[in-house]
């Protein structure tokens, strides 16, 4: 599948989706969010090619820079609506995808392009990379998830100081308050990203499933309810193909071969 406003490409098990219209600091407009989401579903639908999943931005200076201003001043409310929907399916459908996503934020990611970047399990960033959700420069607020996925990476009190404010982060800031895991200078940044993809990659699939799962879900229940979940989940993967095959393969000494994740 070919794509005008992003790139796809696969290689050793990591897909890699690069948000490309570089002369808007790849802002997202609708279409992008579309092909975004049709990417999302490649990466679905091919379980044994694809275990994690990089996003990226194309050019030395944006991750995203945002929602696509141009387009959203056109919009009325009832299709500003859409849009947010959109947005925020998006976003869910990162969020949800059985595999580890990784953002490498290699510039400005403010906005709409900090939301994408805060919908991914994890985040490196550039040395260069800026961060902020300046929409009240705008006269709006955050529209993608921002003001709630943002208040629980950083918490409540950072959350309202920065979309208050409109202010930018720099890397190393963005990293001090959780929204980033680590900062790299900003040739190292894919690579980086890519090894622990692989990495990532090289595990059993189905246990990375639900570590991630259980994460997420965990997050929103009550301690013994989420531990509860993660029981389950764990006597749920003794007699699989998967666990099996893991185990077998330390006690035998070798690299476990794992099979899809079925
Ligand atoms: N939408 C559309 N176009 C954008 C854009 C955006 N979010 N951000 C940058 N661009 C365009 C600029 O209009 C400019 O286009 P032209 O060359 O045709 O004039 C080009 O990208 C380069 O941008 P600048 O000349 O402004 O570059 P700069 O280096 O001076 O500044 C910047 C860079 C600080 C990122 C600045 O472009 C900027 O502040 N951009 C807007 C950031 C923003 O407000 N993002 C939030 C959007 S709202 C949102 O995302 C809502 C939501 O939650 C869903």
């Amino acid at each position: 599948m070919s794509f005008a406003n992003v790139l796809w490409e696969v290689s050793e098990g990591v897909a890699t989706l690069t948000l490309n219209r570089p002369k808007q600091l790849n802002a997202l407009d609708a279409a992008t969010l579309a092909e975004i989401g049709q990417a999302l579903d490649l990466a679905r639908a091919q379980p044994e090619d694809v275990r994690a999943l990089i996003v990226t931005g194309a050019g030395e200076k944006a991750f995203v820079a945002g929602a696509d201003i141009a387009a959203m001043s056109r919009l009325g409310p009832g299709e500003a609506r859409e849009f947010a929907s959109l947005g925020h399916r998006t976003m869910a459908a990162l969020e949800a995808l059985p595999i580890v996503t990784i953002a490498a934020v290699n510039g400005f990611a403010l906005g709409g392009g900090c939301e994408l970047a805060m919908a991914c399990d994890l985040v490196y960033a550039s040395e260069k990379a800026r961060f902020g959700q300046p929409e009240v420069n705008l006269g709006l607020v955050p529209g993608w998830g921002g003001t709630q996925r943002l208040t629980r990476r950083v918490g409540p009190m950072r959350a309202k100081e920065m979309a208050c404010s409109g202010e930018l982060y720099d890397a190393a800031q963005a990293r001090a308050m959780g929204l980033v895991l680590e900062v790299l200078p900003p040739e190292a940044l894919l690579e980086h990203a890519r090894a622990k993809a692989r990495v990532i990659a090289s595990r059993g699939p189905r246990a990375v499933a639900l570590v991630k799962r259980l994460v997420q879900q965990g997050a929103d229940l009550p301690l013994p309810a989420a531990l509860d979940l993660e029981r389950t989940s764990f006597a749920g993967l003794f007699g699989s193909p998967e666990a099996t095959e893991g185990m077998a393969a330390f006690l035998e000494k070798r690299p476990a071969k794992f099979p899809g994740r079925g």
